[in-house]
């Protein structure tokens, strides 16, 4: 009797975690979408060859802002605490994420939240559950729907980045704390990993941001944190603004 030999066949696409609160345009889970869901929001940016590079920041769907199918999928006041999470089939065992908003439609980023280490929290599993962030939205923030957008460098210098339309409402709290930085002075979301000449620590450490804004995040120490390398000055600009990858995997 012969035994059933079952070959897994890796993918050369390994990144698989998405943003999965608040839904991104286009995911499974987005009460807007009317089309088919993408299927490829886990994948890396990076993944599979020049041909198959998605389009930083939001692999093209920035442009569905205003559209009835990029309608907000959250409300968050400004200057409030709010919590996002993800999903997946593939936590990688940490890595370092930073949370950010677009106010001018996807022309620039800024941080809201640093996370440096631990991010995916990597004892637990692929989320939702045990994959919850906490961060501040910037008490600044103009009310209106803007960009919200989820960046995660994995240990295999992979970048997978996920964007989502937010309602912000004015904030109202009386003892709103000032934020600590203006929204425009913030760092721009740190590029690396997309033919960008930048490229973030491999297997060994997790990365450290350059410009990690006001609001930092540590991780558990279980990786040294360490400064990507290359020419790393820039920011999304110097990003690749190639072909969308579609469906090419
Ligand atoms: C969502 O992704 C699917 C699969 O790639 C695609 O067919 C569809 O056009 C996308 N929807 C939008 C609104 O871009
Ligand atoms: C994801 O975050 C949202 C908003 O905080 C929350 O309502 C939801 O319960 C979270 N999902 C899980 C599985 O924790």
């Amino acid at each position: 009797m012969f035994g059933i030999t079952i070959i897994i066949l890796a993918t050369l696409c390994t990144a698989h975690m998405q943003l999965n609160f608040p839904p991104p345009f286009n995911a499974s889970n987005n009460p807007h979408r009317t089309t088919r869901a993408d299927p490829y929001l886990q994948y890396p940016y990076n993944c599979c060859g020049p041909h198959d590079r998605w389009m930083y920041p939001c692999r093209g769907y920035e442009t569905l802002l205003g559209d009835p199918q990029g309608a907000a999928t959250a409300t968050w006041p400004a200057g409030s605490t709010q919590s996002w999470n993800i999903s997946g089939i593939g936590n990688h065992y940490g890595g370092s994420c930073q949370v950010g908003f677009s106010t001018n439609h996807g022309e620039t980023f800024r941080v809201a939240t640093s996370y440096e280490g631990n991010c995916p929290h990597r004892n637990n599993g692929n989320g939702p559950d045990g994959q919850n962030f906490d961060f501040t939205v910037p008490a600044d923030l103009p009310a209106g729907v803007h960009l919200f957008t989820w960046t995660w460098y994995n240990r295999e210098q992979e970048l997978n980045s996920n964007c989502a339309a937010v309602e912000i409402t004015a904030c109202i709290a009386a003892d709103t704390p000032p934020a600590p930085v203006a929204f425009a002075s913030r760092p721009e979301m740190f590029v690396a990993d997309d033919v960008n000449g930048c490229v973030t620590p491999h297997t060994t450490a997790e990365l450290r941001y350059p410009f990690p804004g006001p609001e930092v995040v540590t991780g558990d120490g279980a990786y040294p944190l360490q400064l990507p390398t290359g020419n790393c000055g820039g920011v999304g600009v110097q990003a690749y603004h190639g072909e969308t990858g579609e469906d090419g995997h």
